[in-house]
C-alpha cells in the first residue's frame, strides 16, 4: 500500500547516518512526515520503519546516489508523482576527502563536488520557487567551519563548503522580507561516519583537541537556530571561534596551522 503523506513534510538528504539521521529523529518528533534520501536502501527502510512506529511519522525512503547527474531530477519526479511538496529541506548529504589533491583520485574528488555542491544547489533551485510562491518554507544547508577558510590536505572539501556558505548567505539575503528562510549549519568536528569515509585519523590529538560533538547535539542546535530565525548556526563556541579566526587572522598565519592539524601521516 502506498504511504500517504498528510502532515508538513521535511526532505532530508544523507539521512541514513550522522547529522541527517539525527535531523530525521528531531523532525519526526516535531510532527513532520519525512522524505529521506541516501544510497543505502536497507538502512533507509530500517529508519523509515523505526520512525513510523515511534511517532506515527509517514516516511518515504528514496534511495539515490546524489552525486549522479540525473539524481535530483529523479527525486523531484518521485515526489511530484506522489504529490509531495517539501516544507523544510535539510540539504545534509556530503562527504569529505583527506589528503593531497594531487594524490587523491580525481574522479572521487569530482564526485564529492557533484554531491556537496551540485546536488545541494539543484535541490535548492528545484524546490525554492514553490516555497517563494507559497511564501513559506525553509532550507537548512549543512555547511561547516571549513567554509570560512582554505583547508590544505582537504582543499576540495573546504572549497565545496565555501560554496555552500556563500550560496546560502546570498540566497538568504535575496529572500529577506519573505517568509522563506535559508540557514546554514556550520559545525566543527562531529563524531559520525564522515571521518572514516574521508580517510581522517581520529586517533590524533589534533583531532581530539577539537572536542568533536555528537550528531544529535549538532542537529538539535541547528533546529533550535532555525526555529529562532538565525541565518547561520555554529553548534559550539569553538566552532564560532574557528570561523571568526579566519576573519581576523592573516592567511599566512592561518594556513600553516591548518596544514599542521590536517597533515596526513604519510605526507
Ligand atoms: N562529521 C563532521 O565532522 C562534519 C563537520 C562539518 C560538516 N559536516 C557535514 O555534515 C554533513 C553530514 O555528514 P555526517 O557527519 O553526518 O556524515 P555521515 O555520518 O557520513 O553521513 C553522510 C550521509 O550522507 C549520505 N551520502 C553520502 N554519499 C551520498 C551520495 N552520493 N548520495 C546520497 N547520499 C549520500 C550517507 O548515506 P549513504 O552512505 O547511505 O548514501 C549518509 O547518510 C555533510 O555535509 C558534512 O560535510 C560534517
Amino acid at each position: 500500500m502506498e504511504t500517504v503523506i498528510e502532515k508538513k513534510v521535511a526532505l532530508i538528504t544523507g539521512a541514513t547516518s550522522g547529522i541527517g539521521k539525527a535531523f530525521a529523529e528531531i523532525l519526526s518528533a516535531e510532527d513532520y512526515d519525512l522524505v529521506l534520501v541516501a544510497r543505502n536502501s536497507d538502512e533507509l527502510n530500517r529508519i523509515a520503519g523505526m520512525e513510523m512506529t515511534r511517532n506515527e511519522t509517514k516516511v518515504i525512503p528514496v534511495s539515490l546516489d546524489l552525486s549522479k547527474a540525473d539524481s535530483v531530477d529523479r527525486l523531484v519526479a518521485e515526489m511530484a508523482e506522489r504529490g509531495i511538496v517539501p516544507d523544510i529541506i535539510v540539504n545534509n548529504a556530503g562527504v569529505g576527502m583527506a589528503g593531497e589533491v594531487v594524490k587523491l583520485s580525481m574522479d572521487r574528488q569530482l564526485q564529492m563536488i557533484d554531491l556537496n555542491v551540485r546536488a545541494l544547489s539543484a535541490i535548492t533551485m528545484k524546490f525554492l520557487p514553490d516555497m517563494v510562491a507559497r511564501n513559506s518554507g525553509g532550507i537548512i544547508n549543512v555547511s561547516s567551519v571549513a567554509a570560512f577558510l582554505p583547508g590544505p590536505y582537504m582543499s576540495a572539501y573546504y572549497a565545496t563548503k565555501a560554496f555552500v556558505q556563500s550560496f546560502s548567505d546570498g540566497l538568504a539575503e535575496e529572500l529577506k522580507g519573505t517568509k522563506v528562510r535559508v540557514m546554514t549549519l556550520c559545525p566543527g568536528p562531529v563524531d559520525t561516519g564522515f571521518q572514516s569515509t574521508a580517510g581522517m585519523d581520529t586517533k590524533r590529538w589534533t583531532y581530539k583537541m577539537m572536542m568533536p560533538k555528537t550528531a544529535e547535539e549538532v542537529a538539535e542546535a541547528g533546529w533550535a537556530g532555525f526555529k529562532a530565525g538565525n541565518r547561520t548556526v555554529f553548534p559550539g563556541l569553538l566552532d564560532l571561534l574557528t570561523a571568526w579566526s579566519a576573519k581576523f587572522l592573516p592567511k599566512m598565519v592561518l594556513m600553516p596551522i591548518i596544514k599542521f592539524f590536517q597533515k596526513p601521516k604519510q605526507s
